[in-house]
């Protein structure tokens, strides 16, 4: 059972945090904020899909950066009504360190305000919805009762990782995503690929952020 147990964190440069369970960092140490945009709106094709009650959900909400991001995406492209944000976390970040992790991004800085002063996690904010599903999301998304426009599948590294990233999650992604709704990744990992596959997603490969040359997209069929 590995519910209720907290982040381990180290940190790289004194800014980037470092996951010690999983020897991987949460965002890109190249520019976290740029690789978010790229990777999990664009690959999703937000803001343009945005709309009131547009709804993402997330693998691993780690310091909210994701949440942020697309949040900040939102307000910007002026839509009238709520964003919801859903995100799935088995080891939440204390309070403390994802202030500290966020303090990177002044881009950011307001919306971050917001989320650390209630606590980092779930909260009802004037024009997003934001709830953070504690507990392995292996047990925590077969019960969701929701499905999503977008996911982010941001786990660490597959290799590093590989319970996010089974046949079996990828599934039930599948299985909580709305016809024509999407999936994007930063990975191109193999079987992470076939397992979205398998979900009934049609996979694209596209170009990666920075160093990496791929990551990976899908529409539900
Ligand atoms: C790369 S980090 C996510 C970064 C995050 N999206 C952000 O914006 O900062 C991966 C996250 O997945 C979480 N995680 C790892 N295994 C998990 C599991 N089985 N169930 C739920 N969350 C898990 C980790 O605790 C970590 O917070």
């Amino acid at each position: 059972m590995m519910q209720d147990q907290r982040a381990e964190l180290e940190w790289r440069d004194g800014a980037v945090p470092v996951s010690t369970r999983f020897d991987d960092p949460y965002f890109s140490l190249d520019n976290g904020l740029a690789e978010t945009r790229h990777v999990f709106l664009d690959g999703n094709d937000l803001p343009a899909r945005f709309r009131n009650g547009f709804h993402i959900a997330e693998l691993g909400f780690g310091t909210g950066l994701n949440f942020l991001t697309a949040w900040a995406a939102w307000r910007a492209a002026g839509i009238e009504g709520r964003l919801y944000f859903t995100s799935f976390e088995a080891f939440p970040m204390a309070q403390a360190a994802m202030e500290k992790a966020l303090a990177a991004f002044p881009e950011v800085a307001d919306l971050a305000a917001r989320l650390v002063a209630v606590g980092g996690g779930s909260a009802e904010f004037e024009d997003a919805t934001l709830t953070v599903i504690q507990g392995d999301a292996r047990e925590t998304l077969p019960k969701w009762d929701g499905k999503a426009d977008a996911w982010f599948l941001d786990g660490f590294s597959p290799a590093k990782n590989p319970e996010l990233w089974g046949a079996n999650l990828m599934e039930e992604v599948g299985r909580h995503t709305v016809p024509a709704g999407t999936a994007a990744t930063y990975t191109a990992a193999g079987f992470v690929r076939r397992g979205l596959e398998a979900a009934g997603f049609a996979v694209t490969r596209t170009p990666g952020f920075g160093r990496k040359r791929h990551m990976t997209r899908g529409v539900l069929e």
